[in-house]
Protein backbone atom coordinates (compact mmCIF):
# COMPACT_ATOMS: atom_id res chain seq x y z
CA UNK A 1 0.00 0.00 0.00
CA UNK A 2 0.96 3.68 -0.75
CA UNK A 3 1.70 5.60 1.76
CA UNK A 4 -0.49 8.53 0.67
CA UNK A 5 -3.22 5.97 0.33
CA UNK A 6 -3.06 4.94 4.27
CA UNK A 7 -2.70 8.49 5.37
CA UNK A 8 -5.82 8.87 3.18
CA UNK A 9 -7.57 6.14 4.67
CA UNK A 10 -6.35 7.78 8.65
CA UNK A 11 -7.98 10.93 7.89
CA UNK A 12 -11.13 9.50 6.81
CA UNK A 13 -11.42 6.77 9.51
CA UNK A 14 -10.78 9.93 11.94
CA UNK A 15 -13.41 12.11 10.49
CA UNK A 16 -15.79 9.76 10.49
CA UNK A 17 -14.94 8.54 14.54
CA UNK A 18 -15.37 12.51 15.48
CA UNK A 19 -18.34 13.29 13.64
CA UNK A 20 -20.24 10.06 15.07
CA UNK A 21 -19.05 11.28 18.39
CA UNK A 22 -20.92 14.29 18.36
CA UNK A 23 -24.26 12.07 18.62
CA UNK A 24 -22.69 10.03 21.49
CA UNK A 25 -24.89 11.11 24.50
CA UNK A 26 -24.96 7.67 26.94
CA UNK A 27 -22.33 5.28 28.31
CA UNK A 28 -23.96 2.53 26.12
CA UNK A 29 -23.47 4.78 22.81
CA UNK A 30 -20.32 5.62 24.07
CA UNK A 31 -19.14 1.67 24.47
CA UNK A 32 -20.46 1.08 21.13
CA UNK A 33 -18.77 4.12 19.35
CA UNK A 34 -15.30 3.25 21.01
CA UNK A 35 -15.46 -0.44 20.36
CA UNK A 36 -16.00 0.67 17.01
CA UNK A 37 -13.27 2.83 16.32
CA UNK A 38 -10.53 1.58 18.89
CA UNK A 39 -11.54 -1.66 19.62
CA UNK A 40 -9.66 -4.91 18.75
CA UNK A 41 -11.75 -5.26 15.45
CA UNK A 42 -11.94 -2.01 14.51
CA UNK A 43 -11.21 -0.43 10.97
CA UNK A 44 -8.27 1.40 12.73
CA UNK A 45 -7.01 -1.46 14.05
CA UNK A 46 -6.63 -3.00 10.27
CA UNK A 47 -4.74 -0.13 9.51
CA UNK A 48 -1.91 -1.33 11.49
CA UNK A 49 -2.19 -4.93 10.45
CA UNK A 50 -1.00 -3.46 6.75
CA UNK A 51 1.98 -1.51 8.35
CA UNK A 52 3.69 -4.47 7.35
CA UNK A 53 2.81 -4.65 3.58
CA UNK A 54 4.53 -0.93 3.93
CA UNK A 55 7.86 -0.71 2.40
CA UNK A 56 10.94 -0.29 4.48
CA UNK A 57 11.62 3.39 3.76
CA UNK A 58 7.58 4.30 4.01
CA UNK A 59 7.41 2.70 7.18
CA UNK A 60 8.73 4.88 10.06
CA UNK A 61 6.16 7.68 8.76
CA UNK A 62 2.48 5.56 8.20
CA UNK A 63 3.20 4.26 11.62
CA UNK A 64 3.54 7.72 12.93
CA UNK A 65 0.92 8.87 11.37
CA UNK A 66 -1.37 6.14 13.00
CA UNK A 67 -0.30 6.78 16.21
CA UNK A 68 -1.23 10.20 15.87
CA UNK A 69 -4.28 9.30 14.84
CA UNK A 70 -4.45 6.93 17.66
CA UNK A 71 -4.22 9.23 20.37
CA UNK A 72 -6.31 11.92 18.66
CA UNK A 73 -9.59 9.18 19.02
CA UNK A 74 -8.03 7.93 22.72
CA UNK A 75 -8.44 11.64 23.85
CA UNK A 76 -11.55 12.30 22.46
CA UNK A 77 -12.74 9.26 23.70
CA UNK A 78 -11.51 10.28 27.37
CA UNK A 79 -13.23 13.85 27.06
CA UNK A 80 -16.43 11.91 25.85
CA UNK A 81 -16.04 9.50 28.75
CA UNK A 82 -15.51 11.85 31.43
CA UNK A 83 -18.45 14.61 30.16
CA UNK A 84 -21.25 11.46 30.30
CA UNK A 85 -20.10 10.07 33.44
CA UNK A 86 -20.26 13.23 34.53
CA UNK A 87 -24.11 14.07 33.57
CA UNK A 88 -25.20 10.45 34.08
CA UNK A 89 -26.77 10.51 37.60
CA UNK A 90 -27.68 6.82 38.43
CA UNK A 91 -31.23 6.27 37.18
CA UNK A 92 -32.90 5.15 41.42
CA UNK A 93 -31.73 8.52 42.18
CA UNK A 94 -32.32 10.86 39.64
CA UNK A 95 -36.14 9.00 39.70
CA UNK A 96 -36.33 9.19 43.24
CA UNK A 97 -39.35 11.54 44.35
CA UNK A 98 -39.68 12.12 48.69
CA UNK A 99 -43.19 12.50 49.20
CA UNK A 100 -42.38 13.28 53.22
CA UNK A 101 -40.48 15.99 52.96
CA UNK A 102 -42.13 18.96 54.20
CA UNK A 103 -42.92 21.42 51.65
CA UNK A 104 -40.68 24.59 50.59
CA UNK A 105 -42.57 27.95 51.82
CA UNK A 106 -42.06 30.70 49.71
CA UNK A 107 -41.20 33.76 51.73
CA UNK A 108 -43.52 36.23 51.32
CA UNK A 109 -42.60 39.84 52.06
CA UNK A 110 -44.76 41.61 54.40
CA UNK A 111 -45.35 45.32 56.21
CA UNK A 112 -42.47 47.05 58.05
CA UNK A 113 -42.94 47.78 61.02
CA UNK A 114 -42.43 51.30 60.43
CA UNK A 115 -44.79 51.32 58.05
CA UNK A 116 -47.55 49.28 59.76
CA UNK A 117 -47.01 52.22 62.53
CA UNK A 118 -47.00 54.94 59.91
CA UNK A 119 -50.45 53.80 58.27
CA UNK A 120 -52.20 53.48 61.27
CA UNK A 121 -51.59 56.86 62.34
CA UNK A 122 -52.58 58.00 58.75
CA UNK A 123 -55.43 55.70 58.84
CA UNK A 124 -56.74 57.44 62.09
CA UNK A 125 -56.24 61.05 60.29
CA UNK A 126 -57.63 60.51 57.08
CA UNK A 127 -60.75 59.16 58.94
CA UNK A 128 -61.37 62.56 60.40
CA UNK A 129 -60.81 63.76 57.55
CA UNK A 130 -57.18 64.95 56.81
CA UNK A 131 -55.35 64.89 53.13
CA UNK A 132 -51.96 63.55 52.40
CA UNK A 133 -49.59 65.88 51.31
CA UNK A 134 -46.25 64.95 50.56
CA UNK A 135 -42.35 67.49 50.45
CA UNK A 136 -39.06 66.77 48.78
CA UNK A 137 -36.63 64.83 50.65
CA UNK A 138 -34.05 68.24 49.96
CA UNK A 139 -35.08 71.31 51.21
CA UNK A 140 -34.34 75.01 51.04
CA UNK A 141 -33.27 76.65 53.90
CA UNK A 142 -36.09 78.49 53.80
CA UNK A 143 -38.89 76.00 53.38
CA UNK A 144 -36.99 74.17 56.43
CA UNK A 145 -36.42 77.16 58.76
CA UNK A 146 -36.53 80.52 57.61
CA UNK A 147 -40.62 80.14 56.81
CA UNK A 148 -41.25 78.40 59.48
CA UNK A 149 -39.95 81.86 61.61
CA UNK A 150 -36.67 80.54 62.52
CA UNK A 151 -34.28 82.67 61.27
CA UNK A 152 -30.22 82.13 60.90
CA UNK A 153 -29.09 82.76 63.96
CA UNK A 154 -32.25 81.34 66.03
CA UNK A 155 -31.16 79.70 68.83
CA UNK A 156 -33.97 76.46 68.22
CA UNK A 157 -31.84 75.62 64.93
CA UNK A 158 -29.07 73.95 67.44
CA UNK A 159 -32.22 71.60 68.51
CA UNK A 160 -31.89 70.20 65.18
CA UNK A 161 -28.44 69.19 63.75
CA UNK A 162 -28.51 69.61 60.02
CA UNK A 163 -26.92 68.01 57.49
CA UNK A 164 -26.34 70.62 54.53
CA UNK A 165 -25.61 70.04 50.88
CA UNK A 166 -23.85 71.87 48.19
CA UNK A 167 -25.84 75.34 46.43
CA UNK A 168 -27.54 76.07 49.80
CA UNK A 169 -29.75 72.91 49.81
CA UNK A 170 -29.84 70.42 52.96
CA UNK A 171 -31.78 67.29 54.14
CA UNK A 172 -34.79 68.69 55.87
CA UNK A 173 -35.05 67.66 59.21
CA UNK A 174 -38.41 68.13 59.69
CA UNK A 175 -41.52 67.46 57.84
CA UNK A 176 -42.71 70.71 59.23
CA UNK A 177 -41.96 71.88 55.96
CA UNK A 178 -44.25 70.41 54.16
CA UNK A 179 -46.44 73.00 55.88
CA UNK A 180 -45.17 75.90 53.91
CA UNK A 181 -44.94 74.14 50.60
CA UNK A 182 -48.78 72.85 50.88
CA UNK A 183 -49.75 76.40 52.66
CA UNK A 184 -48.05 78.38 49.01
CA UNK A 185 -50.53 76.12 47.30
CA UNK A 186 -54.03 76.04 49.35
CA UNK A 187 -55.98 78.31 50.84
CA UNK A 188 -57.75 77.40 53.89
CA UNK A 189 -59.99 75.54 54.74
CA UNK A 190 -56.56 73.34 55.19
CA UNK A 191 -56.27 69.63 56.53
CA UNK A 192 -53.29 67.54 55.88
CA UNK A 193 -51.27 65.00 57.10
CA UNK A 194 -47.60 64.70 55.85
CA UNK A 195 -45.90 61.68 56.83
CA UNK A 196 -41.58 61.43 55.31
CA UNK A 197 -38.15 61.12 55.71
CA UNK A 198 -36.44 63.39 58.06
CA UNK A 199 -32.42 63.97 58.78
CA UNK A 200 -30.24 64.83 61.81
CA UNK A 201 -27.08 64.33 62.48
CA UNK A 202 -27.22 62.22 65.28
CA UNK A 203 -26.67 58.66 66.05
CA UNK A 204 -27.13 56.63 69.36
CA UNK A 205 -29.91 53.92 70.60
CA UNK A 206 -32.90 56.56 70.20
CA UNK A 207 -31.63 58.50 67.46
CA UNK A 208 -30.70 57.43 63.83
CA UNK A 209 -29.42 60.07 61.32
CA UNK A 210 -32.67 59.47 58.97
CA UNK A 211 -36.19 59.17 60.88
CA UNK A 212 -39.87 59.05 59.73
CA UNK A 213 -42.36 61.72 61.02
CA UNK A 214 -45.78 62.60 60.88
CA UNK A 215 -46.81 65.94 61.01
CA UNK A 216 -50.85 67.21 61.11
CA UNK A 217 -51.78 71.05 59.91
CA UNK A 218 -55.24 72.40 60.28
CA UNK A 219 -55.90 75.96 59.31
CA UNK A 220 -59.67 77.37 59.10
CA UNK A 221 -61.35 80.34 59.97
CA UNK A 222 -62.01 80.33 64.29
CA UNK A 223 -59.61 77.08 65.15
CA UNK A 224 -58.48 77.45 68.70
CA UNK A 225 -56.09 75.71 71.26
CA UNK A 226 -59.61 73.71 72.70
CA UNK A 227 -59.84 72.37 68.68
CA UNK A 228 -56.43 71.34 69.13
CA UNK A 229 -56.99 69.20 72.23
CA UNK A 230 -59.31 67.98 71.14
CA UNK A 231 -58.52 66.89 67.98
CA UNK A 232 -55.56 65.42 69.05
CA UNK A 233 -57.08 63.57 72.23
CA UNK A 234 -59.65 61.91 69.67
CA UNK A 235 -56.49 61.04 67.18
CA UNK A 236 -54.41 59.70 70.37
CA UNK A 237 -57.68 57.49 71.93
CA UNK A 238 -58.39 55.74 68.29
CA UNK A 239 -54.61 55.04 67.80
CA UNK A 240 -53.99 53.48 71.61
CA UNK A 241 -57.57 53.09 73.68
CA UNK A 242 -60.66 54.62 74.29
CA UNK A 243 -59.43 55.36 78.13
CA UNK A 244 -55.63 56.49 76.99
CA UNK A 245 -55.32 59.51 79.81
CA UNK A 246 -53.93 62.50 77.14
CA UNK A 247 -51.87 65.53 78.60
CA UNK A 248 -50.52 68.44 77.60
CA UNK A 249 -47.25 70.46 78.61
CA UNK A 250 -46.48 74.00 77.71
CA UNK A 251 -43.04 73.69 75.47
CA UNK A 252 -41.52 75.96 72.75
CA UNK A 253 -41.46 75.41 68.62
CA UNK A 254 -40.68 78.71 66.92
CA UNK A 255 -43.40 77.95 64.38
CA UNK A 256 -46.32 77.69 67.25
CA UNK A 257 -47.75 80.03 69.75
CA UNK A 258 -48.93 78.95 72.44
CA UNK A 259 -46.63 75.38 71.71
CA UNK A 260 -47.59 71.88 74.18
CA UNK A 261 -45.75 68.40 74.21
CA UNK A 262 -48.30 65.91 74.23
CA UNK A 263 -48.29 62.79 76.78
CA UNK A 264 -50.45 59.44 76.75
CA UNK A 265 -50.20 57.56 79.92
CA UNK A 266 -47.37 54.76 79.93
CA UNK A 267 -48.94 51.63 77.84
CA UNK A 268 -46.71 49.16 79.45
CA UNK A 269 -47.26 50.26 83.24
CA UNK A 270 -50.55 52.17 82.93
CA UNK A 271 -49.05 54.91 85.05
CA UNK A 272 -47.50 52.99 88.00
CA UNK A 273 -44.00 53.84 86.61
CA UNK A 274 -41.56 51.61 84.80
CA UNK A 275 -37.95 51.38 82.79
CA UNK A 276 -39.86 52.41 79.54
CA UNK A 277 -41.77 55.74 80.92
CA UNK A 278 -38.35 56.39 83.48
CA UNK A 279 -40.75 55.93 85.98
CA UNK A 280 -42.86 59.08 85.27
CA UNK A 281 -45.86 57.08 84.41
CA UNK A 282 -46.25 59.04 80.59
CA UNK A 283 -45.05 58.87 77.35
CA UNK A 284 -43.87 62.14 75.11
CA UNK A 285 -46.01 61.32 71.63
CA UNK A 286 -46.31 64.54 70.36
CA UNK A 287 -45.33 68.05 69.26
CA UNK A 288 -47.63 70.78 68.95
CA UNK A 289 -48.94 74.02 68.73
CA UNK A 290 -51.06 77.04 67.25
CA UNK A 291 -49.42 77.76 63.88
CA UNK A 292 -47.46 81.27 64.82
CA UNK A 293 -49.36 84.05 63.14
CA UNK A 294 -46.13 85.04 61.15
CA UNK A 295 -45.97 81.12 59.50
CA UNK A 296 -49.39 82.42 58.27
CA UNK A 297 -47.98 85.81 57.05
CA UNK A 298 -44.94 83.97 55.46
CA UNK A 299 -47.41 82.06 52.88
CA UNK A 300 -50.11 85.11 52.45
CA UNK A 301 -52.77 83.67 54.21
CA UNK A 302 -54.35 86.46 57.40
CA UNK A 303 -53.66 85.37 60.43
CA UNK A 304 -56.47 87.98 61.50
CA UNK A 305 -58.90 85.86 59.05
CA UNK A 306 -57.45 82.10 60.33
CA UNK A 307 -55.80 80.56 62.83
CA UNK A 308 -54.63 76.71 62.82
CA UNK A 309 -52.75 74.25 64.84
CA UNK A 310 -50.09 71.87 63.80
CA UNK A 311 -48.70 68.78 65.26
CA UNK A 312 -45.57 66.40 64.28
CA UNK A 313 -44.57 63.04 65.23
CA UNK A 314 -41.58 60.31 64.92
CA UNK A 315 -42.81 57.11 63.90
CA UNK A 316 -39.66 55.53 65.37
CA UNK A 317 -41.00 56.49 68.78
CA UNK A 318 -44.10 55.53 68.53
CA UNK A 319 -43.15 52.10 66.84
CA UNK A 320 -40.53 51.52 69.28
CA UNK A 321 -43.10 52.10 72.75
CA UNK A 322 -45.80 49.79 70.68
CA UNK A 323 -43.36 47.09 70.32
CA UNK A 324 -40.86 47.46 73.45
CA UNK A 325 -37.89 48.15 70.94
CA UNK A 326 -35.00 49.34 72.94
CA UNK A 327 -32.66 50.28 69.97
CA UNK A 328 -34.08 52.26 67.39
CA UNK A 329 -31.18 50.79 64.15
CA UNK A 330 -33.35 47.08 64.17
CA UNK A 331 -35.81 49.25 62.26
CA UNK A 332 -32.99 49.84 59.48
CA UNK A 333 -30.77 47.06 59.97
CA UNK A 334 -33.79 44.85 58.24
CA UNK A 335 -32.25 41.58 59.81
CA UNK A 336 -35.42 39.12 58.78
CA UNK A 337 -35.48 37.28 61.76
CA UNK A 338 -36.16 40.22 63.52
CA UNK A 339 -38.35 41.47 61.13
CA UNK A 340 -40.61 38.40 60.44
CA UNK A 341 -41.76 39.13 64.69
CA UNK A 342 -44.06 41.87 63.07
N1 LIG B 1 -41.05 69.71 63.84
C1 LIG B 1 -40.96 69.39 65.25
C2 LIG B 1 -39.71 68.56 65.49
O1 LIG B 1 -39.23 67.97 64.57
C3 LIG B 1 -42.18 68.65 65.72
C4 LIG B 1 -43.37 69.53 65.75
C5 LIG B 1 -43.67 70.25 66.88
C6 LIG B 1 -44.16 69.70 64.65
C7 LIG B 1 -44.76 71.10 66.95
C8 LIG B 1 -45.29 70.52 64.70
C9 LIG B 1 -45.56 71.22 65.86
O2 LIG B 1 -46.09 70.70 63.65
O3 LIG B 1 -46.65 72.05 65.90
O4 LIG B 1 -39.27 68.48 66.58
Amino acid sequence: MELAELKAKIAEIVQSALQESDSVSDLDLFNRWKARYLGRKSAFRDLFALLGQMSATDKPEAGHALNEARIQLENRAEALESLIKASAKPKAQKEFLDVTLPGRVPQLGRKHPLRQVAEEVIDVLAGMGFDVALGPDIETDYYNFEALNTPPHHPARDMQDTFYLEGGLLLRTQTSAVQIRYMEKHRPPIKIVAPGRVYRCDSDVTHSPMFTQIEGLLVDRRITFGDLKGVLEAFLRQLYTEDTPVRFRPSYFPFTEPSAEVDIGCQICHGSGCRVCSGTGWLEVLGSGMVHPQVLRNVNIDPEEYTGFAFGMGVERLAMLRFGIHDIRIFFENDMRVLEQF
